[in-house]
């Protein structure tokens, strides 16, 4: 068996990485959920990474084979340092490809391995961390899109930042 590195921002984690994290998981023994910096998304996280590192600790618990760890720098670095055999990826929709695919050849030209693709499950195509943001900021009910530690983490964040969480 052997790692695979599933990368991603996490702002916040969802049912939907789980589900990919799982699957991963299975596919190759162990999968590391790895909080990255993404530079676009720079200053404007609503969780910082160790509040984002702690809830995907404590969602992923009880999972067999699945570890979490922060990415102090380049993807491709953590991967040859980890001896990473796979960068693992969620799927939802074309759109999500169009974004995903620059980042697995420049992945590529850095020198990590290759980037794996995980179609998302059905029952979570529709799940971003942007819409559940969304949905609690207004004060809309996430505990079907995100595991309880987060919906309670969101709901104390929102209420920090002065919305309307009931
Ligand atoms: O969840 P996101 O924000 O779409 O994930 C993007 C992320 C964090 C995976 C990407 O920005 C990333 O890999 N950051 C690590 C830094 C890096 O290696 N960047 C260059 C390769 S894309």
């Amino acid at each position: 068996m052997s790692l695979a590195v599933y990368p991603g921002s996490f702002d916040p984690l969802t049912l939907g990485h789980l589900d990919i994290a799982a699957r991963a998981a299975a596919l190759f023994g162990t999968v590391v959920i790895a909080v990255a910096h993404n530079t676009s998304k720079a200053g404007r996280h609503l969780l910082s990474a160790e509040d984002r590192l702690d809830l995907a600790r404590r969602a992923t618990a009880d999972m067999g084979g699945v570890e979490v760890d922060l990415v102090p720098g380049l993807l491709a670095d953590y991967c040859r340092s980890r001896g990473a055999s796979a960068i693992v990826k969620g799927l939802r929709s074309g759109t999500d490809l169009d974004a995903e695919l620059p980042m697995a050849l420049l992945n590529r030209d850095l020198g990590a391995p290759e980037t794996v693709f995980l179609t998302a499950a059905p029952a979570h195509a529709h799940i971003s961390s942007s819409l559940v943001k969304e949905v609690a900021a207004l004060g809309g009910d996430v505990s079907g899109l995100v595991p309880g530690a987060v919906a309670h983490a969101l709901a104390h964040a929102m209420r920090r930042q002065g919305h309307p969480v009931p």
